[in-house]
């Protein structure tokens, strides 16, 4: 049979994609530009209807048309040069996918320009690791609509489903939509595992847990409102010992130093340029900065001074202040995530849909949990809501974590062990439900050393005051 869809690149993400679309009953050409790869592929899965091509121009001969190919190779360059050897070969109204962690402005480009040449480009976040790849990730696609109904049916089939039978992939909008909302994706990512990780940290280093009791209380915290992939996969990591045979388990020889492949600075860096405060997406992004130099804290640990004292708690009382410090914060990420989606579709001129946007994130992403079932109900309530906390669902939770949170971040800033996820959330809040805030300080030092100007509370206009004049 005819291919009815392509994949170039055969790394596992590649290959899983074509397994799981092979797997919904369609014939898949696969292309690799060093052949052995996807000679092994179609060697592995011969029983499958896998249509191997070994050079650029068979592969393309071999797909029906209008062509519809997916391209899973490694963002950037090599993006660009495989669609310049793909362009002379394909024909109007051809459609080409790109599936990589590609950042956003470069598919804004790319579409633009394919689009002169009549080829359709579709810039696609794909989240859920390898194994959501095989068997159903959540998709984020974006470019011109008349080209994703050509491959909403495949995609539709091959996408994770939620709990209510519905696909976790919809048309996002135009040119880079898709792309933007994968980044934001993952730098709520970025803070889902930060506060993760503040919240181990405090069970350890506050209540004075152990690992296997920290990773029972995950586990119990993952039957509740914090249900979710990560919390779930940090109860397992948790309860793992050490491979390598030292006995221990295994968080405490992985050294604690986070790389990061991009796209979490990505989110930042765009919440920076649009003026949008995301500062616990940006705090995350950070921590594993400060993470990575780890030769500079351990010399600092020997010098700085350490808080005076322990801290006396209460253990039972301070475990349900985390998971609520965890529940709040965890809001306020995604609320700022949402707000910045929403002023980037202003920006961009794409017209998100959030209910829809929450709703495939449901299943199949990294950051899959309960909660978004409340976020897409609180769209779907009100499509125009200004910032998620003010939807009566999240109102509610705020009124009553509120106080854990100030408790919390009061008790591990006196013990010394630092929560930037914490605290940036209660201080979003807090700067957020303010009615005055000491910007008029700041802005009076603007126009009294550069004469910038101020506004006033009760008159229209802009005024200099005379600052270097006797009064
Ligand atoms: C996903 C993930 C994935 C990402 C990794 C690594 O949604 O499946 O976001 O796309 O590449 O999580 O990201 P960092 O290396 O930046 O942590």
């Amino acid at each position: 049979q005819t291919p009815q869809i392509g994949v170039v690149g055969m790394a596992v993400m590649g290959k899983n994609l074509a397994l799981n679309i092979e797997s919904r009953g369609y014939t898949v050409a696969i292309y690799n530009r060093t052949s052995s790869k996807t000679e092994t592929v179609a060697k592995e899965h011969a029983d499958k209807k896998l249509v191997p091509s070994y050079s650029i121009q068979d592969f393309v001969a071999s797909l029906e048309k209008p062509r519809r190919i997916i391209l899973m190779v490694k963002a950037g360059a090599g993006t660009d040069a495989v669609i310049q050897e793909l362009l002379p070969l394909l024909d109007k109204g051809d459609v080409l996918i790109d599936g990589g962690n590609t950042f956003f402005k470069d598919t804004m480009r790319r579409n633009a320009e394919l689009d002169k040449s009549g080829i359709n480009f579709i810039g696609m976040g794909v989240s859920g690791g390898e194994l959501g790849a095989l068997q159903g990730p959540s998709m984020m696609p974006g470019g011109q609509k008349e080209a994703y109904d050509l491959v909403a049916p495949i995609f539709e089939q091959m996408a994770a489903k939620a709990q209510d039978g519905a696909p976790c992939v919809t048309y996002i909008g135009a040119n880079g939509a898709g792309h933007y909302v994968k980044m934001i994706h993952n730098g709520i990512e970025y803070g889902d595992e930060e506060l993760i990780a503040e919240s181990y940290h405090l069970l350890h280093d506050l209540v004075g847990l152990s690992v296997a009791e920290i990773a029972d209380i995950f586990a119990d915290w993952n039957k509740g409102e914090l249900d979710s992939y990560l919390i779930e996969i940090t109860a397992d990591i948790l309860t793992r010992k050490d491979d390598l045979g030292t006995g221990k388990p295994i968080v405490d020889v992985i050294l604690d130093r986070t790389a990061n492949k991009g796209t979490g600075k990505w989110s930042s860096g765009n919440a920076l340029e649009l003026e949008i405060p995301q500062s616990l997406i940006t705090e995350s992004v950070y921590a594993r900065y400060i993470s990575m130099m780890k030769d500079e804290r351990v010399k600092a640990s020997k010098v700085l001074p350490k808080p005076a004292g322990k801290v006396a708690i209460d253990k039972k009382a301070v475990v349900e202040m985390i998971r609520k410090a965890l529940y709040f914060s965890k809001i306020m990420s995604y609320a700022q995530g949402f707000e910045q989606m929403r002023i980037a579709s202003a920006h961009y001129d794409w017209d998100l849909d959030y209910a829809n946007i929450a709703r495939i994130w449901r299943a199949g992403c990294i950051i899959r949990a309960q909660f978004l079932q409340n976020i897409t109900d609180a769209y779907e309530k009100d499509p125009k809501l200004q910032n998620l906390m003010l939807d009566d669902y999240f109102l509610d939770i705020t009124k009553q974590y509120q106080e854990s949170v100030r408790d919390l971040v009061g008790l591990a800033v006196k013990a010394g062990v630092p929560v930037p996820g914490f605290a940036a959330a209660i201080s979003y809040f807090d700067s957020y439900r303010a009615e005055r805030l000491p910007a008029n300080i700041i802005q009076a030092e603007r126009d009294y050393f550069g004469a910038h100007t101020y506004e006033r509370t009760d008159r229209e206009g802009s005024f200099h005051y005379p600052w270097y004049e006797e009064q």
